[in-house]
């Protein structure tokens, strides 16, 4: 315990460090003659008490009272006034002013002894109750970052089993349209080989029927003839013939779009193994992300692809698509939200140089506001309606980038023009970084 005495007479500090000596009140004494010099000690040092003179040449004591309560950084001094008797009204100031106690001078052994103790005794308290009230914020602080990492944990798993349900969901409806599939084409294949020939030779028959018809002179085979003519002209034979090709074409690409489909919900269902990690191409990514999700945007948001030839990264294939799939599917919703009567656009560019690819996913939505840019990557935080969002998806995604690629994952956007998210992927050593990790 450090207490201050400042009294402009000397004679009253010695007094004050003898009652001090032989009432055995043990703590760290100091002394000074003026108020500034007194606030100079207490700016400087940790005082716990202040015997404070109140009649001081330049400073008064009052003053010295009133500077130190103006502060709150020495709201918690004991400030006891040292007064003599005549000093009554400037007493009442005192503890007008925020003064804590008052010790009478001359000194009389038992008001000091008893007085000192009170106080020495009420910082005791009041230093226990503030590590007493550390100890309380630090576990509370503690807590609450157990109960946020809780949820969090709590989300993932969820996530994690959600993700892994779809993805069987997504493998075993590929697995059945897959065998259909297989023969589908393949017999469309077929039938169009079939069907080539067949207008080979029907082309053959028609020539044949019309020069029998131009040069044959029996009736009956003129009628049959005639009968042919007439079925071919009510089948629509012509249009047939001249549509075939465009039917079985537009049927191959059907076929093709089908297979794409499953292709990715394939690559889709197995996204949740967490140690896969292999040479990718990311466009083959984001081709299969975009198709996976083409309902979101394919009415209302036109998206650009501008892809470099970004060669193939190590890395872990379900992540960077969920990383993709949350970012795009944050700037269709953006986009939806702002401009509801108007077609988006989104941007992907994929680009690289001799360590990184570059992946840049460009929305015309909103932007976002200076204020909330520091606290969209926290986990919880969003600004859509509950039940819509979860406020995980950039967080998680930081995560994957950050954290389990060693990349980065910035963030530039204007209010009112659109929003610029890019994943930065290492090309080289990423094995090294992934391995140590
Ligand atoms: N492209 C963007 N344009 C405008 N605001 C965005 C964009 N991307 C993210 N944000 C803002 O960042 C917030 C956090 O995004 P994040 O993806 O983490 O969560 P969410 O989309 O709200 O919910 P979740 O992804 O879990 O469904 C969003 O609520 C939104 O306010
Ligand atoms: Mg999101």
């Amino acid at each position: 315990m450090k207490i201050l005495i400042v009294d402009d007479s000397k004679f009253n500090i010695e007094q004050a460090k003898k009652a001090f000596e032989e009432n055995k009140i043990n703590c760290e004494i100091e002394a000074c003659t003026s108020g500034s010099n007194a606030l100079k000690i207490v700016d400087s040092e940790e005082i716990d008490i202040i015997m404070l003179d109140i009649i001081m040449p330049n400073m008064t004591g009052l003053e010295v009272l009133a500077h130190l309560r103006s502060n709150p950084k020495y709201r918690d001094i004991i400030i006891i006034m040292f007064t003599s008797l005549t000093d009554k009204e400037y007493l009442r100031k005192s503890f007008e002013l925020g003064a804590n106690e008052f010790i009478n001078k001359p000194i009389e052994a038992i008001e000091f002894t008893a007085r000192l103790k009170a106080a020495i005794k009420l910082k005791s308290n009041q230093l226990a109750l503030k590590d007493a009230f550390r100890m309380l914020e630090a576990k509370n602080n503690s807590l609450k970052s157990t109960t946020l990492k809780l949820k969090e944990m709590q989300f993932q798993l969820i996530q994690k089993e959600k993700l892994s349900a779809i993805g069987e969901l997504a493998a075993g409806v590929a697995h059945e349209i897959n065998n259909p599939l297989g023969y589908i084409s393949s017999n469309h294949e077929t039938l169009g080989k079939f069907l080539k020939s067949l207008k080979t030779i029907l082309v053959e028959y028609r020539d044949l029927i019309d020069n029998i018809a131009k040069s044959s002179h029996n009736e009956e085979l003129t009628n049959d003839i005639n009968k042919i003519k007439e079925n071919e002209s009510l089948l629509n034979i012509d249009f047939i013939l001249e549509d075939i090709d465009d039917l079985m074409n537009d049927s191959r690409d059907g076929i093709q779009k089908v297979s794409k489909i499953v292709k990715s919900l394939r690559n889709f269902a197995r996204t949740d193994n967490e140690d896969e990690y292999n040479y990718y191409n990311v466009n083959d990514i984001i081709d299969e992300t975009l198709l996976v999700i083409k309902n979101e945007w394919k009415y209302s948001i036109t998206i650009e692809k501008i892809y470099g030839d970004s060669p193939d990264i190590y890395c872990n294939r379900g992540q960077i698509e969920q990383v993709i799939l949350n970012l795009i599917i944050n700037s269709i919703q953006a986009i939806k939200e702002y401009n509801k009567d108007q077609k988006g656009n989104i941007t992907i560019k994929t680009t690289c140089d001799d360590n990184y690819t570059y992946t840049s996913i460009e929305d015309n939505g909103p932007g976002i506001k200076k204020d909330l840019l520091n606290k969209i990557f926290n986990p919880f935080f969003t600004t859509k309606d509950v039940g819509k969002g979860t406020g995980l998806g950039l967080s998680i995604s930081h995560d994957i980038i950050v954290n389990k690629h060693k990349g980065e994952l910035d963030v530039k956007t204007e209010v009112g023009k659109g929003t610029i998210f890019t994943i930065k992927l290492p090309l080289t050593k990423i094995n090294d970084a992934i391995e140590e990790n």
